[in-house]
């Protein structure tokens, strides 16, 4: 009876090492936006190749539209370890001391994909992600979302349209900034409460792209939507660097695969999301859409650019002029 028993515990004891040797890591990827979107795409995808390049070992968990954490306290809980991947905006990189992301949010600063692809790929978007480590973060991979319109309860054409609006903004000086230069009062606020802050009137508009918009349904509580793409709005795919050091080498590896499968994916569908997303605003008739002429658009873009200047002190000079010297843009030929 005693040795049975001896017999047992060992082959239970046994069995559950082997489960545990079979159980897969975890990584929870938790963001804030629609599963349908390019980031919510992405994401998506990414778990589906981690599976598949790591035979198994590795179990992507996707939680979207804030389902696990609000903007700021996702950032802490992957630095806590709580969730180990996440891919912010960025701007949402101020706060937690990286302020130079905010560079990414300057008005006017690219007028394509291709531009802004050069910078992340260059110098600067590997400093950017050198600084992380600081932070006990990984910077895996730049993703695009899109260029930004902004949406309002009255017509928003001119840079005076938008004196004394109450705009809710992400988490960035640069953002404020800009809401600022042309009259607006500009509310920091989470993503996950915008749409109720719109349609109760705690704010008066917002901005982002048009796949954001449409799939908080933000255009059915707001009147107008400017096609004013005065603004970039893409992420940094970041990981704790404790989790990820430790992982086995074979592991990171085929992870490093899967994140570039990804990133070619998402970056390949984001303009395609967007204008899908806009094609469906404009279908719901719910808002009426403005679309800049030439004068309307110079006057905005003169309006705000002045905060390339305003905010070299904190994204350093030397990162804006690097942005020009890849773009060739230059605010004093306006
Ligand atoms: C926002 O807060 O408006 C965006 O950062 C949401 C997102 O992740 O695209």
């Amino acid at each position: 009876m005693k040795i049975r028993t001896v017999v047992v515990g060992f082959a239970a004891a046994a069995f559950s090492m082997m489960a545990m040797a079979q159980a897969p890591i975890v990584i929870k990827f938790s963001h804030v936006v629609a599963a349908d979107t390019p980031k919510g795409k992405g994401s998506e995808f990414f778990a589906k190749k981690a599976a598949e390049l790591t035979k198994g070992k590795v179990k992507v968990e996707v939680y979207a539209n804030s389902t696990l954490y609000k903007d700021k306290e996702e950032m802490e809980a992957l630095q806590l370890g709580a969730v180990q991947m996440l891919a912010p905006s960025l701007a949402k990189f101020g706060p937690l001391g990286a302020k130079e992301f905010e560079l990414f949010d300057l008005p006017y600063m690219f007028d394509n994909y291709k531009e802004l692809h050069a910078v992340t790929a260059g110098p600067v978007g590997k400093a950017l992600f050198k600084k992380l480590e600081t932070k006990g973060l990984v910077g895996l991979a730049y993703w695009d979302n899109g260029f930004k319109v902004m949406s309002a309860n009255k017509p928003i054409r001119m840079p005076d349209d938008y004196k004394g609006l109450k705009m809710r903004i992400q988490s960035s000086n640069v953002l404020d900034a800009q809401m600022r230069a042309v009259g607006a009062i500009p509310q920091k606020m989470a993503f996950s409460e915008v749409y109720q802050a719109l349609q109760t009137g705690v704010v008066d508009g917002t901005e982002n792209p048009p796949s954001n918009l449409y799939t908080q349904k933000m255009h059915e509580v707001q009147k107008y939507v400017a096609l004013t793409n005065h603004g970039y709005l893409g992420y940094a795919v970041i990981t704790n660097k404790k989790f990820w050091d430790g992982l086995p080498a074979d592991v990171r590896s085929a992870l490093e695969t899967a994140m570039e499968e990804a990133t070619k994916y998402a970056n390949s569908i984001a303009q395609e999301e967007n204008d899908k997303a806009m094609a469906e605003v404009r279908k719901s008739g719910k808002s009426e859409i403005l679309v800049p002429n030439a004068e309307q658009k110079l006057a905005m873009k003169k309006a705000m650019v002045k905060v390339h200047q305003q905010m070299a002190d904190r994204i350093g000079k030397e990162n804006i002029d690097a942005v020009y010297k890849t773009t060739g843009f230059d605010p004093s030929k306006l």
